[in-house]
């Protein structure tokens, strides 16, 4: 063994004893400088290198190398020990109250109109509804056409159309369009489904309308269904949804996909039918809209209506919330401020 390797044992040896007596950040910085500095003693033996005989100072070169390892990786553990040693010892943190309750994160909120939608689903799937998913951007063709509005018909001023860059493709204007997609997958089979998503006018923002809102719709199809089905399904849906003892009533109106044709006011939430600002003073809200299916729209749908008959009801989840709660304006529902999710349930 060549002195330079007796020495490089040696100064392992002082060099890991001297570690363990270093107990402050002070200290170890001392330490790094005599031992592995530029000055230090690591690399000043190294310097010597050229007085090993020849043959054996590649190998003394690796372990001179390898030691340098060594001492670096020891160091930082005894950093991290120390470190850890004074933190116990009460420096900073030692202040702490481990028994005080932790702070609560907040959590996340489901958006109101999820919420409603969630809401109505389940109501609907206990009296046998299935759900579906209906495409938000649709053909003139679905989103009017079989929905017996051929091009032209007036009824298609009652929505205001957003239309895309692609001719005959327009952002639906209602979910009745859903109304041919659960019909074409189902007939001539009945079919009992609700479908909600995203609707799309082109209309100025104000506290009852929104460019893009919500709606829910629901079409059952089958032999002998009745306006009366229709009248307890909703019934039952607003009972549920309102509260026990809730009223309904139903007025004629007008769709072009349905005949005949209703609008269906619920006694108003706020007075209870005594008239309030909330009704206006009639004592009723209008919640949605609903009729048998036209015989036209059946056809359309692969039915013939001469077997099958079916209703179809379309309401605005974000109306039923703001009737629920008497929210007076649907603009809080996509302002993204988040005091307004976490004051429903
Ligand atoms: N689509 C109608 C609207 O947007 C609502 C509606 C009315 C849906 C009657 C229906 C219905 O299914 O039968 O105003």
């Amino acid at each position: 063994m060549s002195d330079l390797e007796q020495e490089l044992s040696a100064l392992r040896t002082a060099a890991e004893q001297s570690l363990q007596s270093a107990d402050s950040a002070d200290a170890l910085k001392e330490w790094h400088r005599t031992y592995l500095s530029r000055t230090g003693a690591l690399t000043t033996a190294l310097r010597r290198l050229k007085e090993v005989p020849a043959d054996r100072r590649a190998e003394v070169g690796r372990v001179a190398n390898e030691l340098k390892t060594i001492l670096e990786t020891a160091l930082h553990a005894r950093e991290t020990a120390v470190e850890q040693e004074a933190d116990r010892a009460g420096s900073v943190d030692v202040n702490v109250d481990v028994t005080l309750p932790g702070r609560p994160l907040p959590i996340g909120h489901l958006h109101p109109s999820t919420a409603a939608i969630q809401e109505i689903y389940r109501i609907f799937h206990g009296l046998g509804f299935s759900a579906y998913e209906a495409p938000e951007v649709e053909t003139d063709r679905i989103n009017f056409e079989l929905l017996n509005m051929p091009a032209g018909h007036p009824a298609r001023d009652m929505w205001d159309t957003f239309y895309t860059t692609t001719p005959g493709l327009v952002l639906r204007t209602h979910t009745s369009s859903f109304q041919m997609h659960a019909m074409w997958q189902t007939a001539p089979a009945p079919v009992r489904v609700v479908s909600a998503g995203k609707c799309f006018r082109y209309e100025e923002v104000t506290a009852r309308s929104e460019f893009m809102f919500h709606q829910l719709e629901g079409v059952a199809v089958g032999p002998g269904i009745t306006f009366a089905d229709l009248k307890s399904v909703l019934l039952e849906f607003a009972n549920q949804f309102f509260g026990p003892g809730q009223k309904m009533r139903f007025r004629k109106s007008y769709f072009p996909f349905t005949e005949p044709s209703v609008e269906v006011d619920v006694a108003c939430t706020l007075c209870k039918g005594a008239g309030c600002h909330l009704c206006k003073q009639t004592g009723w809200l209008e919640v949605l809209g609903a009729g048998m299916v036209h015989p036209t729209v059946l056809k359309n749908g692969g039915y013939d209506p001469t077997k099958v008959s079916g209703f179809a009801f379309g309401m605005g989840p974000e109306r039923l919330t703001m009737l629920k709660y008497q929210i007076d304006d649907i603009r809080y529902f996509f302002s993204n401020d988040v005091r307004f999710a976490e004051r429903f349930p």
